[in-house]
């Protein structure tokens, strides 16, 4: 059956969601699911807005048929060429032989090395600035490379105002109904996950998003269709100014995030006494996470939102803790910086996960690590407690 939702006059989602995918790209979970945002424009010309994931193929090109209602597909925009978008666009082709692909030239090469269908034909190249008129609309084409691919492009609809913003402004989810964000409780229900898939997929390129920013801010959006997620229409700049601190690595929060990485609890108790010292201080904006049993990217969405990162943990085959070191990796991987860190160490006999946990800290741009750094020979003693105290001190100080 087909499932579409009006967005405008003249506009259509054309997606789905998709809740039984475990991981996105095999590596992210997706408890809450994803979706697939596809739509299509019935102007003088009709455009679709990418295609979708196979998956959801099934679902899409029923959409699709049920919306065109018989017209032809003059055009189809391909803004991203990541599977979960143009996995189906050769079927499109042999669905709607007629349509023009439009696209950047990096596009094209993807769209060679992903299919063999003959692009000499129906192709329209473009460039920063070119323009598509289909009738009452006219888009505007802007490159946005690395976001989060380097062949990406947004479009901008000069008389409506709505960004085809691709990857930019998705998030993680599928939908429960409605399919705008003013709609649904974001903050609530949304924005861990919006974090998540900022940080996880797009985190390394903040450069490169702040770029994009910086276009979009010459324009006069009133509305954002993204690939993934809920469509924005109201409280805009609310959602711009989060990519504008994640891009900037700004974090969101004065916030403690302590991330455990502990053998047999005495780490983590350790931690647990540290955060109470905070919370007698007043810092109770302050989650603590165990490495092992937290999800790689939950904790990575998390970095992103706290002003200070607390790391604790055991050594372990002469190093660190394995899921603190994949955390602390994946962390700078992800070209995570400007935050306030505090180390806790443990080893029974030769401790040297703090000394490694702070060279990779000291890759990072713009860290500072907060001294002392406590060292734990197998479980925390009477006699250290006073460095605990001075640990907790120096964080409430850093918080301002
Ligand atoms: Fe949703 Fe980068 O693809």
């Amino acid at each position: 059956m087909h499932h579409i939702q009006p967005i405008c006059d003249d506009l259509f989602w054309v997606g789905a969601s998709d809740r039984r995918l475990s991981l996105f790209e095999n590596m992210y979970p997706l408890g809450r699911g994803v979706t697939y945002n596809s739509y299509v424009l019935l102007d003088d010309k009709t455009v679709l807005f990418d295609t979708a994931d196979s998956s959801v193929s099934g679902q899409f090109f029923e959409n699709l048929d049920y919306v065109l209602d018989g017209r032809p597909l003059d055009y189809v925009i391909v803004h991203h060429m990541e599977p979960d978008h143009a996995a189906t666009l050769e079927e499109l082709k042999c669905t709607y032989p007629e349509v023009k692909i439009v696209t950047s030239a990096k596009a094209l090469n993807l769209i060679h090395q992903f299919f063999d269908f003959d692009t000499t034909d129906e192709v329209q190249i473009v460039k920063e600035g070119d323009v598509l008129e289909t009738g009452h609309h006219t888009f505007k084409f802007i490159m946005a490379p690395m976001v989060h691919w380097p062949e990406v492009m947004v479009s901008y609809d000069t008389a409506t105002g709505i960004l085809f913003s691709a990857d930019a402004f998705g998030t993680f989810g599928a939908f429960s109904g409605s399919i705008f964000a003013d709609e649904v409780n974001f903050e609530q229900e949304w924005l861990p996950d919006a974090r998540r898939y900022y940080a996880n997929i797009v985190g390394k390129y903040g450069t490169q998003v702040q770029m994009l920013l910086k276009k979009a801010s010459a324009l006069d959006i009133r509305m954002i269709c993204p690939l993934h997620g809920p469509i924005w229409r109201e409280n805009i700049a609310w959602f711009v100014d989060k990519y504008a601190k994640w891009s900037s690595y700004t974090p969101e929060e004065k916030s403690v995030l302590i991330a455990v990485g502990s053998v047999y609890g005495h780490t983590t108790a350790a931690a647990e006494l540290l955060a109470s010292k905070l919370a007698e201080r007043g810092v109770t904006n302050v989650r603590l996470y165990d490495t092992s049993k937290t999800d790689l990217s939950e904790l990575v969405g998390e970095a992103f939102r706290a002003s200070h990162l607390v790391l604790a943990s055991a050594t372990y085959n002469n190093g660190i803790f394995t899921s603190m070191e994949t955390f602390l990796t994946d962390l700078a991987a992800h070209a995570l910086q400007n935050r306030t860190v505090a180390i806790i160490e443990n080893g029974s006999w030769a401790p040297v996960s703090g000394k490694l946990m702070r060279e990779i800290v000291d890759s990072m741009k713009k860290m500072t690590v907060l001294e002392p750094v406590v060292t734990i020979r197998s479980a925390l003693k009477e006699a250290q407690l006073e460095q605990l105290d001075q640990l907790a001190d120096a964080i409430r100080a850093s918080m301002g």
